[in-house]
């Protein structure tokens, strides 16, 4: 095949360039500048875009009511915690970025998706980091019936089209969009031109043949998938699949998705069979000591759609250090720090020359400021050394005048707590509810000080 033409452009600013260079012109950004090609455009003697003109090259507005369109086609994949995160099923002709660490499980997940749905959605999976062999004995290894999986090893997007043109499966996985390679580009397999152009030939395979798509694909050093965010414009859903190295669970968590809610969770748990689904994750996010530890609080977040119960664990200790170590493993370091700063300025506790390390059980990360308030009442119990006299929960976002401010869905979270057996509700009075729980004392509190009182 010719050569498509290329140029370079610059991914802060968009500056073309005919030839590579270290810095971008235009806006002095070094190291910006990737290879595209250039898709042939015919433009006609109006000047309008071929595939943006209508009829006779006029463009046309519809009105909302007047588009006819079809609810979108979804399939449930089986595995009850993927359907939670992508909304209830895998839409057809969607293209799904699974992100994660190298040995996460995204491969695991995606054979054990492709076994539940074979009979239904025939899949047919690309790898380009394994060879058959290994992937053939992982799934025997995991007891996976996956004799009728059809397979591929290629690398080459030119290549691999054509073959799933021919095949015609209805559901394909891409592990890794890393590996794959235009050879219509100059540019390195791996490189952020080389990943977007594999990309979006298969986001257009999957548009126009209505095929489901799923792309693997290893998350960077900085946390990215593959460079300066380049592929989650261009898909459908992206999911992280995340989990601590030592731990056995696994969350996949829903960063973008538009068929479904974002911030979902999915919890797996990891075993000798591959990954199982864990649908009552509230337990384990709970340290499971049964004696009330100092240092210990746990908070009712809603992450996605449901409710869980988690454990934040804090440690505070007098520093050796003239300025003190604070550490938020879960949780965000700048909110860590301006909730110490609350704490001292509107809870009357002097805690600038201890160290503080806070960590959330379980290696989830907490991304709403509902945590806020259970994060400082884990800080007061370890400073205080004392543990929490009844099995507490608390949630709250905490201002910066000390006030403690409403969550959504405050209901639903107090339900989750006297179901696994709370005594006592540490609460923003706007969400303490008008009647009661049987076993749960609810403590509606204003203000920061009221929440420490009630600790007292
Ligand atoms: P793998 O799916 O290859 O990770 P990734 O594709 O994200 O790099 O999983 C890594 C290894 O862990 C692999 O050898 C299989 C093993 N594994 C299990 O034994 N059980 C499990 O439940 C999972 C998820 C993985
Ligand atoms: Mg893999």
């Amino acid at each position: 095949m010719a050569k498509a033409k290329t140029a370079y452009v610059c991914t802060e600013c968009g500056a073309n360039f005919n030839k590579w260079q270290g810095q971008c012109d235009a806006c002095q950004a070094w190291n910006t500048l990737a290879e595209f090609v250039l898709e042939a455009s015919p433009v006609n003697a109006k000047g309008a875009r071929a595939g943006y003109a209508g009829e006779g090259g006029a463009a046309r507005v519809t009105k909302l009511a007047d588009v006819v369109h079809g609810e979108e086609t979804r399939t449930a994949t089986g595995i009850g915690e993927l359907d939670r995160v992508l909304g209830g099923g895998l839409v057809e002709g969607s293209v799904v970025l699974i992100g994660g660490d190298p040995g996460i499980g995204k491969s695991t997940l995606l054979l054990q998706t492709l076994g539940a749905l074979e009979a239904r959605l025939p899949g047919l999976y690309v790898t380009g980091e394994e060879s058959l062999g290994q992937v053939s004995s992982r799934a025997s290894r995991l007891g996976l019936q996956l004799g009728g999986l059809r397979c591929l090893t290629e690398t080459c997007i030119e290549r691999i089209i054509p073959q799933l043109a021919k095949e015609k499966p209805r559901l394909v996985v891409i592990d890794s969009i890393q590996t794959m390679y235009s050879d219509q580009l100059a540019a390195a397999p791996g490189s952020v031109s080389q990943v977007r152009e594999a990309a979006a030939r298969l986001v257009r395979f999957a548009k126009e043949t209505g095929i489901s798509v799923f792309l693997v694909g290893h998350v960077t050093k900085e946390g990215g998938i593959a460079g300066p965010r380049v592929l989650e414009h261009m898909v459908d859903a992206v999911l992280y699949f995340e989990g601590e190295s030592g731990s056995r669970f696994r969350i996949l968590r829903a960063f973008k998705n538009r068929f479904g809610a974002v911030n979902e969770l999915g919890v797996f748990a990891m075993s000798e069979l591959g990954l199982k689904e864990v649908p009552n994750p509230s337990a384990i996010f709970l340290s499971g000591s049964r004696e009330p530890q100092p240092g210990s609080a746990v908070m009712v977040t809603r992450e996605g759609t449901r409710p869980l119960l988690v454990e934040v664990q804090a440690l505070v200790d007098q520093s050796p250090l003239s300025n003190p170590r604070r550490v938020a493993l879960g949780l965000e370091q700048n909110r860590l720090a301006m909730l110490l700063a609350v704490m001292h300025r509107h809870g009357g506790l002097a805690i600038y020359d201890q160290d503080v390390f806070v960590n959330v059980v379980g290696g989830i990360r907490i991304q709403e400021t509902a945590a806020d308030l259970p994060v400082l009442l884990a800080i007061l119990s370890s400073f205080r050394d004392r543990p929490m006299d009844l099995p507490t929960v608390a949630f709250g976002e905490v201002g910066l005048s000390g006030e403690i401010r409403p969550v959504p869905n405050g209901e639903e979270r107090l339900r989750e707590a006297a179901t696994h057996g709370f005594r006592r509700a540490i609460v923003p009075r706007a969400n303490a509810p008008k009647k009661g729980y049987k076993d749960l004392e609810i403590v509606a509190v204003d203000r920061l000080s009221d929440a420490l009182d009630a600790l007292a």
